[in-house]
């Protein structure tokens, strides 16, 4: 059995440097117990955070990872993945992955089995299953009754704007209005509603490694791809700088990468938890009250998170396995 302690991040605010290092977005402590677990096994960092996520779709963390859970407009749920070689500065990623469970393991195989960076839709399932993946449906009673409430509900939350009849009020199909409305953008998004595994390994020889997991928004327009397979945006690792992964609302993340410019941060010198910082106050500067967080960690193993304050978002939490702890410890970070 997994034994956790919570120890606040401002107690260190560099965090501890210990190599090898595996942290990842959200308490989802039996994704870092399996990637700590291959790393001890002699197993490589893309190794690491590939079995880690693939733990969590197994274990639907939160209902926001794998099968069963965000269904979208239509019902179904479509995973996104992505994984990152710090080393060779190779990626795969998949978007709107259907009928496969395993969306990390198919953005590897895209990485390794392909010239390509990215697959998506029905083409990517095709992929998949041509590399040997099994096609399963990934719709559960647990996806089905939150379709149905949703469709009971009147189709809210609804991510549509600018059709008739209005969104936010009335389930579609929808039409276009011939005159675009202001944005008044209101974030639906939640912890519950919304989150991402992000992970990142980096063994003893400084090899670093970034991945990430998702099954994206609840409700979300069929095709939404959010941030998470984008590289830059979900994640970024390099080995020569270190890595980051960002978790939260996808549709305003993404507009800034803010994976890629907590790692330039920390090539220019920051300490990880001021790269994290940098990223988030990137975004808040435009959206002062969107939902997200990130965690970043350099080549010595030093790591830090920052989270912006929103109503749903005071503290976020982190998981972390080093060689000081041999085994997974939840952090805390009050978000700014
Ligand atoms: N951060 C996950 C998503 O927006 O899909």
């Amino acid at each position: 059995m997994l034994v956790i302690f919570l120890i606040p991040s401002f107690l260190f605010p560099l965090g501890d440097a210990s190599l090898p290092l595996v942290i990842n977005t959200w308490p989802f402590k039996d994704a870092t117990a399996a990637a700590w677990n291959t790393l001890q096994s002699g197993g490589s960092v893309l190794d690491a955070v590939e079995k880690g996520c693939a733990q969590c779709e197994i274990d639907q963390c939160d209902g926001t990872v794998g099968y069963g859970g965000s269904p979208d407009e239509t019902g179904e749920t479509t995973l996104d993945a992505m994984i990152m070689n710090g080393d060779t500065i190779e990626v795969g990623a998949v978007a709107n992955l259907r009928r496969i469970k395993n969306a990390i393991g198919v953005a590897r195989a895209v990485m390794e089995r392909s010239e390509h960076t990215f697959l998506a839709g029905e083409s990517a399932s095709v992929f998949a299953e041509n590399m040997g993946f099994i096609a399963e449906d990934l719709t559960t009673d647990k996806s089905l009754n939150i379709f149905a409430e949703w469709l009971k509900g009147n189709c809210q939350p609804n991510y549509r704007k600018n059709v008739i009849p209005d969104p936010s009020k009335h389930c579609g199909p929808y039409k276009p209005i011939t005159t675009l409305q202001q944005d008044n953008r209101t974030s639906h998004i939640n912890i519950h509603s919304h989150d991402t595994i992000g992970m990142i390994a980096i063994d003893q020889a400084g090899h670093v490694a970034a991945a990430t997991s998702t099954n994206g928004l609840r409700h979300k327009v069929p095709g939404r791809v959010g941030d998470s397979p984008i590289i830059g945006a979900g994640a970024y690792a390099d080995s020569s700088a270190g890595a980051a992964a960002a978790t939260g609302d996808g549709d305003v993340m993404m507009r800034f990468l803010p994976s890629y410019l907590a790692v330039e941060q920390m090539r220019a010198g920051a300490d990880p938890t001021t790269a994290c910082k940098m990223a988030i106050s990137r975004i808040k500067r435009h959206y002062s009250e969107f939902f997200g967080a990130i965690i970043c960690a350099n080549t010595t193993g030093h790591y830090g998170a920052a989270c912006n304050k929103a109503p749903s978002l005071s503290t976020f939490h982190y998981m972390v396995a080093d060689s000081a702890s041999d085994t997974p410890l939840l952090k805390s970070v009050n978000c700014f």
